[in-house]
């Protein structure tokens, strides 16, 4: 039988009860097959990732080898829950690796959105890849590969997440994911402990804030891309909106106007909220957020992130717009 194709007897995991079930099974397979070989894994903090390292640390504790490349386009503390979560609270042998000024160099003055994709898919291997020699006795590279990964032709995780097999480095791939639909790893990751907002946040695109600091990538707009999201995503918690709202971030164009501020004139940049619901990220509708809660929220972005005068609202379904601006 193809290990690829899920077995139409196999049972749905929708509660806690089969999550554990199917947690002890692995346990067991990822024992079997790693034996006492090593296994790297790229650890980004997103849910495919996070479980797959979880699994793993249950399963060969210190074997696996967790490296986590920051490569400056996460949003607000996720690397310091990546360290707080997997080496502080699960003990996990994991790498942290400070790239942000590496990542940065290599963007500066690319503006086009693909190019900036490329440099950031392939600066992400090398950066992995020269972790990897770091290592001894590594023979397996685990990674958070799931069923729709599968199913759709194109392997959109490959050509859709950062990341990849680094190629002259022969490793036999551990994928205890991969016949898993996203609803049933959130309820394995549930299982095994990791915290709820790592388990059901929404997604974020691999290139990460890179394609919301529009254009050529700067560290001023970086930093404010980065901290206008962490007030929306505060607001969104606060207010009910997390979990009902599918995605949900701010972008920031490669733009200023002029505004004023105590009395001063400004020349400094918009933010653009962007809120969305869909199914399959196909077609997309514009959340109704109560007006006086955007109030709310621009009054925070433009009184506490710097270089920023303006907050616009994004109200373009998909189609005309994508949900990214990039
Ligand atoms: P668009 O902008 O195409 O986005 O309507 C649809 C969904 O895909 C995500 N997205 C990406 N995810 N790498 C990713 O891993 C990417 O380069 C990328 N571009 C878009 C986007 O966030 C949305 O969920």
């Amino acid at each position: 039988m193809n290990g690829n194709v899920r077995p139409e007897s196999m049972e749905r995991i929708t509660t806690e009860e089969l999550a554990q079930k199917f947690i002890d099974e692995q346990i067991e397979q990822l024992k079997k097959q790693i034996g006492n070989k090593k296994v790297l894994l790229a650890l980004s903090g997103g849910v495919d990732s996070s479980v797959v390292a979880a699994l793993l640390i249950k399963a060969v504790g210190q074997q696996l080898v967790c490296v986590h490349v920051n490569h400056g386009l996460l949003r607000k503390g996720e690397p310091e829950q990546v360290i707080e979560v997997f080496r502080g609270q699960m003990n996990a042998n994991l790498v942290y690796v400070d790239a942000v000024d590496r990542f940065l160099d290599k963007l500066a003055g690319v503006s086009d959105p693909e190019q900036k994709r490329k440099i950031i898919g392939a600066e992400f291997i090398r950066v992995f890849e020269e972790e990897a020699r770091k290592q001894d006795g590594i023979e397996f590279l685990a990674q958070g590969t799931i069923y729709p990964d599968i199913l759709e032709s194109d392997g959109v995780k490959a050509h859709h997440n950062v990341g990849g097999l680094p190629e002259d480095l022969q490793f036999e791939l551990v994928e205890p994911l991969k016949l898993l639909f996203k609803d049933e790893v959130r309820v394995v990751g549930k299982a095994l402990g990791l915290p709820d907002n790592m388990v059901y946040r929404q997604p974020f695109p691999g290139p990460g804030l890179g394609v919301r600091c529009l254009g050529a990538i700067t560290r001023d707009r970086l930093e404010a891309v980065r901290e206008s999201d962490a007030i929306l995503r505060e607001e969104f918690s606060k207010n009910g909106l997390e979990g009902k709202v599918w995605q949900y971030f701010t972008a920031i164009p490669d733009l200023r106007s002029v505004g004023v501020k105590d009395g001063k004139r400004t020349f400094a940049y918009p933010v653009i909220i962007r809120a969305v619901n869909t199914k399959d990220a196909m077609t997309a509708t514009v959340e109704d957020i109560p007006f006086a809660l955007l109030q709310h929220i621009t009054q925070r972005i433009t009184t506490e992130v710097e270089n920023v005068n303006r907050v616009l609202y994004d109200l373009t379904p998909k189609p005309s717009g994508t949900i990214e601006w990039e």
